[in-house]
């Protein structure tokens, strides 16, 4: 099992996270791949620092920018969704028709141009680790969570059989056949968690340890089963919110770090896909919009 090329595209905290991981027994000959020249070098040069409570562990590591991707037997593309445009029509090349690709993107409104790709192996996942990104290439994990990763389309057993080998307590992994299970339980997630904290300025744990910001939570998680209809398994969807909240009580969630770092949010791939859902199907949601409309306007407000 020896010698699989991967890149990671993004130089972000979730990028250079998996780098650091799946470097660790030298089963894949990797690449990661930054938006800047000036970070693959820099990456390049001096490694990667991870830090994990008092640990600071250093990795060294190959990188180039986007605009140099070459053909790879695997493309895991860690951009936000709103980035994903740098690299989708990079791989309508011919050099990339073999690739098995993986996309670890919150929310579910990039499955539509995923849909139109001519690849016959492709994964869409979730990544459930805390991570932050400090400074170019330096990165602090907080929180172990599952990485899980849906088959799309097509399976490519050595790609799964090799990265079964990492599946461990501290890095918990899973192939699923139900992608849409899987983005839509993190979009739950997501949805209760992320525009709240980022407009309340939170962290997570305050939505259950303040019984006002509790009861907001719940509101948005009530319009949640408006749209998509949970049923008998609505106790077990706000159990698993719950859980995760509780899970990551000391953390601000990532939206609230991309509205103060002046950055561009995910409300779009969050909230934009659910309001999509909520018109197909004629169900009248209040909270949701007004609050995509409060954080589009942080947003817009940040980056003038
Ligand atoms: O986006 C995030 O911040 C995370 O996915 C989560 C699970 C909501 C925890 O903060």
């Amino acid at each position: 099992m020896m010698g699989m090329n991967v890149g990671i595209v993004g130089g972000g905290a979730m990028g250079q996270f998996l780098y650091t991981q799946l470097q660790q027994k030298h089963l894949f000959c990797l690449t990661l791949y930054t938006r800047t020249k000036e970070q693959a070098n820099q990456v390049s040069q001096q490694g990667i620092y991870l830090y994990n409570g008092n640990q600071r562990k250093h990795y060294s590591a190959i990188a180039e920018s986007i605009d140099k991707i070459k053909q790879t037997d695997v493309l895991i593309v860690t951009l936000k969704q709103y980035a994903l445009k740098k690299i989708l029509p990079i791989l309508y090349c011919q050099e990339f028709q073999n690739t098995t690709l993986v996309f670890l993107q919150n929310g579910m409104g990039h499955l539509e141009e995923i849909e139109k790709l001519p690849q016959s192996k492709i994964y869409v996942g979730t990544v459930s680790h805390g991570v932050t990104k400090v400074h170019t290439n330096e990165i602090i994990h907080k929180g172990i969570g599952p990485i899980l990763f849906g088959r799309f389309r097509g399976i490519d057993n050595n790609f799964e059989n090799h990265m079964l080998t990492f599946n461990q307590e501290k890095f918990p992994l899973q192939f699923l056949s139900d992608f849409q299970k899987v983005l839509l339980d993190k979009l739950y997630i997501n949805a209760v968690i992320n525009p709240l904290t980022a407009l309340l300025n939170v962290k997570n744990g305050a939505l259950i340890q303040n019984e006002n910001f509790r009861e907001m939570a719940h509101s948005i998680f009530e319009e949640l089963d408006l749209v998509f209809s949970f049923q008998e398994k609505k106790e077990e969807v706000w159990h698993s919110i719950v859980q995760v909240i509780q899970a990551t009580a000391h953390n601000e969630s990532s939206m609230l770090q991309d509205l103060k770092n002046n950055k561009l949010t995910e409300i779009d791939g969050i909230y934009g896909y659910i309001m999509r859902e909520a018109n197909k199907k004629k169900k009248d949601i209040r909270y949701i919009p007004f609050l995509y409309n409060a954080i589009s306007g942080l947003e817009r407000r940040n980056l003038q």
